[in-house]
């Protein structure tokens, strides 16, 4: 089967295939060969991408810029007070004005709902960079940092993420891992499950490639075995910061440290996560948690980020070479 994603948007994991995941998986190792080789040829000459950030962001922004550069495209930014966007100008609008000057469109923000408006009303493809439901550029860095890991193939891997199993990260490895066929286990608190609606979706898309999703309290049982153990932040972006207490009591038992990595009775298992992560205590952030709750760590003790088995730089990494793909199959 042909495989043509030219013109498409990239708004959730759903609307892609798996064949369409590998394809741009494969696209993505070559690109990385390309750069580090120095035989790398610009496809995007001429091209202009808008970036549209109403949350920050470090690995996102830099993976789109660079990618762009490398192949000959400029990009716009605008960050989360460099524009009408929301404000003074609805989406809406925003989406037929920037559709008619750019030939793409990222946006991260909150409602999945701007990202698919933009996508609706722009007439140019749309990349989401985050929502608060949804991260799936992201899953495709992680996908191609797996394969780099390990000889297995996706279908063949066990994989567990701990933590806020409600949140944007958790949602799309748990849709990629169902469309590539893996074991995947959500370890978190029932209270931190995705939405019964969701898990629905997902099993039904698992029941289609031999996927097995599983949800687990106990975080021991939820690593068993694992290939990977993946975190996130306990709160995310946009989430009320009053929170952090409640958040912090619920899943500290899921916290991925030295006793839980060695609780998959696999000496192999490699350490990922998305970044940023708040493994000690010399950010802002982490001092002021550090100052309330005593706590220097949260959802990474320093020691498995700082291990052999961590590869979370491998994955950011990654970020540029996946997101180049995805702009080159959409837009090349
Ligand atoms: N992982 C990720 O999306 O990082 P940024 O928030 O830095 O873009
Ligand atoms: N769950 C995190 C992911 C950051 C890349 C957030 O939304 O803040």
């Amino acid at each position: 089967m042909a495989i043509n994603l030219h013109g498409r948007s990239l708004l959730a994991l759903d609307d892609l295939s798996s064949v369409e995941i590998k394809f741009l998986l494969d696209m993505a190792k070559d690109l990385k060969a390309a750069k580090r080789g120095g035989f790398e040829r610009p496809r995007l000459n001429g091209k202009n991408i808008a970036l549209i950030f109403e949350k920050d962001s470090t690995r996102t922004r830099s993976g789109f810029e660079v990618a762009a550069h490398d192949q000959g495209a400029h990009v716009t930014y605008m960050g989360p007070s460099g524009s009408h966007i929301g404000m003074s100008e609805t989406v809406k609008d925003t989406a037929r004005v920037l559709g008619r000057m750019f030939d793409a469109i990222e946006f991260r923000g909150f409602a999945q709902e701007d990202v698919e408006t933009l996508a609706h009303h722009a007439g140019v493809p749309v990349y989401n960079g985050l929502t608060d439901v949804s991260h799936p550029t992201q899953i495709l860095a992680d996908f191609m940092t797996m394969r780099e890991f390990t000889h297995k193939h996706l279908s063949d891997i066990r994989f567990a993420f701990m933590g806020d199993g409600h949140n944007n990260m958790a949602k799309s490895l748990a849709v990629g891992a169902a469309k590539m066929g893996m074991d995947f286990t959500i370890g978190a608190p029932a209270a931190r499950w995705p939405e019964a609606e969701f898990a629905a979706h997902v099993a039904k898309i698992a029941a289609t490639t031999g996927a097995k999703i599983n949800y687990e309290v106990d975080p021991q049982a939820a690593v068993k075995g694992a290939d990977f153990i993946y975190t996130d932040v306990w709160l995310s972006m946009g989430e009320d910061t009053a929170r952090w207490g409640e958040r912090i009591e619920l899943l500290k038992p899921y916290q991925v440290n030295t006793a839980l990595m060695a609780a998959t009775q696999n000496p192999f298992t490699k350490f990922m996560h998305c970044l940023p992560s708040f493994h000690n205590a010399e950010t802002k952030i982490g001092k002021e948690i550090e100052a309330r709750f005593g706590l220097s760590a949260m959802e990474v003790t320093d020691e498995v980020f700082e291990s052999p088995a961590s590869i979370v730089f491998e994955q950011a990494e990654n970020r540029v070479h996946s997101i180049k793909a995805i702009l080159i199959a959409t837009l090349g």
